[in-house]
């Protein structure tokens, strides 16, 4: 495995390992099981496999959180290269924007709701930065984790207005014993927050067999009544404080009218965890 920090290095280590396809799991390290699970699968898809392990300023709207973000860049080389990395891109910030980035992308509306609508400018700065990693990589596939639900939606928007060719594959939520979605930000829970968490995923998992149920048995519950059973079920949690609960169609992330939404409809949810923002989703219908 070769690591690289600078753009003419990455350069010169694609051209060295220049086969097709290649395969990119762009990342913000301090690893776990779900960038690994991204980085096996794109191992047995691709000839060449590239991660790139970068906090990007860009996409954090508070400072705070930008500072706190954890870091693990030895252990994150370990992980890679047990998994089969060919080359590993740990750029600078000034590697990436030698002059700061200005472009604003439209990205269809998706970016303006949940996330986008409690996170103002985030998904530009994540726009940003991945179209600059793919005009650096050149991948054939990039692989992303559906924990980051609105986060794909928003970078295949981001590929149709830039006009990117690649496959942008979407891969299944790695979840810890309890339910608690993976995520780097699991670290930052104290003890009693990450005894919380797992309510996240139980109160969605729970109200998505309830909706199935009641629509086999031929009766029905409003999607609006779904939306505060799971929202007051977290908060009834002392130290969890949903932000958002909503049930979106799938495939637009408008809100879902109804159980019938073409392309399914996904339960997303940001959740104050303490001082640490939790995200999941979950397949409803
Ligand atoms: O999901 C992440 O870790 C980041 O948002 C990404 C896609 C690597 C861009 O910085």
């Amino acid at each position: 495995m070769e690591i690289v920090t600078t753009r003419a290095a990455l350069a010169e280590a694609l051209a060295v390992r220049n086969g097709r396809p290649r395969g990119f799991v762009p990342t913000m390290g301090a690893l776990h099981a779900g960038h690994i699970s991204l980085v096996e699968r794109a191992r047995r898809e691709n000839r060449v496999v590239v991660v790139s392990v970068f906090v990007n300023p860009t996409q954090f709207n508070d400072p705070g959180d930008l500072e706190r973000y954890p870091r693990t860049p030895q252990e994150d080389i370990r992980l890679l290269d047990k998994a089969g990395t060919d080359i590993v891109f740990m750029p600078a910030p000034q590697e990436i924007y030698p002059e700061p980035d200005t472009r604003v992308f439209v990205l269809a509306g998706v970016s303006e709701v949940m996330e986008g609508a409690t996170r103002p400018g985030h998904f530009n700065g994540v726009a940003q930065v991945v179209s600059r990693l793919f005009d650096l990589v050149r991948p054939d596939r990039a692989y992303f984790g559906e924990k980051d639900f609105q986060q794909v939606a928003v970078i295949r928007a981001m590929c149709r207005e830039c006009g990117y060719g690649l496959d942008i594959v979407a891969c299944p939520t790695v979840r810890e014993d309890d339910g608690l979605a993976m995520s780097s930000r699991n670290t930052l829970l104290d003890p009693a927050h990450r005894a919380a968490a797992p309510a996240i995923y139980r109160a969605m998992d729970r109200a998505a067999q309830e909706v199935r149920e009641a629509l086999a048995k031929g009766s029905s519950l409003s999607v609006a009544e779904v939306e505060r059973r799971v929202t007051e079920e977290i908060n009834s949690e002392q130290l969890l404080e949903v932000i958002y609960f909503r049930l979106v169609n799938a495939h637009t992330l408008a809100p879902a009218r109804s159980w019938d939404e073409e392309g399914g409809v996904q339960g997303c949810v940001a959740v104050q965890a303490g001082t640490v923002r939790l995200i999941d989703n979950l397949r409803f219908i």
